[in-house]
């Protein structure tokens, strides 16, 4: 596992940015998994800066996103489909049919999950896998004492994890119970990982991760184990580093 630390979000993400943008221009047909949630959006943003200054072309770009809760259809605000459109698919040139998220409103969720592994095989692997993590060390919606050998599939989502997204919902009830999610194994099988992670907040987590036992309690532990994976933190997100 490779280390790199920026002071702060802003360098964070720019150095997280370059070497994906890096990446694609060197293999165009790239493909990507993807992450929602706060960390990446500098990311993103800095994408779209370059996609709109005629620096970088998601024209043959794949990308596939990690998870989406059960019982959301795209349309609605507080989807991960409406948080991908609105943070980046229409702001850059990547193909409508080239994306990929979990269908929140499948009538056979069991049947989709493995139909999305189908199309991450079909379009070849992932590539560069990007990943936010946690406070309690999930990775994806995959909260502790989950699987290391899962592929895509249905979790039940903790009650931690419901009340740290309930920021995005009117309220705590409405956030969903279950979320359909690529599993460790996925990730795993990513040719490339990028961890991103900023805040205070977050080093507990970082910490384990990087040195702490490789153990399902832990599931971003698992990535110890992956033969190309990069951490990309800020100062904060290590200020409790020994
Ligand atoms: C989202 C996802 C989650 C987030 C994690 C951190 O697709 O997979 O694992 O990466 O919950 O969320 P933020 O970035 O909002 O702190």
């Amino acid at each position: 596992m490779k280390i790199l630390i920026e002071k702060d979000y802003e360098t964070m993400s720019l150095r997280a940015a370059e070497i994906t943008a890096a990446e694609i221009k060197k293999r165009r047909r790239l493909v990507l998994g993807l992450a929602t949630g706060s960390t990446p959006l500098g990311m993103y943003r800095k994408w779209i800066e370059l996609v709109k200054s005629g620096q970088l072309s998601f024209a043959e770009v794949t990308t596939f996103n990690l998870d989406e809760y059960l019982g959301l259809p795209a349309d609605h605000p507080q989807s991960y489909h409406s948080f991908m459109q609105e943070q980046l698919f229409r702001h850059i040139d990547v193909k409508p049919d080239h994306t990929h998220i979990p269908n929140g409103v499948t009538p056979d969720a069991v049947k989709q999950c493995k139909e999305y592994e189908r199309l991450i095989h079909q379009a070849g692997g992932i590539d560069i896998q990007i990943l936010g993590i946690g406070q309690n060390g999930h990775i994806g919606f995959n909260e502790p004492g989950e699987d290391f050998g899962a592929l895509t599939h249905v979790v039940r989502l903790q009650e931690s994890t419901r009340k740290a997204n309930a920021r995005f919902f009117s309220r705590l009830e409405d956030v969903p119970t279950h979320a359909i999610t690529m599993g460790l194994k996925s990730i795993m099988n990513a040719r490339q990982v990028l961890l991103l992670a900023a805040g205070s907040d977050k080093s507990d987590a970082v910490y384990k991760a990087m040195y702490g036992e490789v153990t399902e309690q832990l599931p971003a532990s698992v990535l110890q184990l992956h033969p190309n994976c990069i951490f990309i933190l800020d100062e904060a997100a290590v200020s409790n580093l020994p």
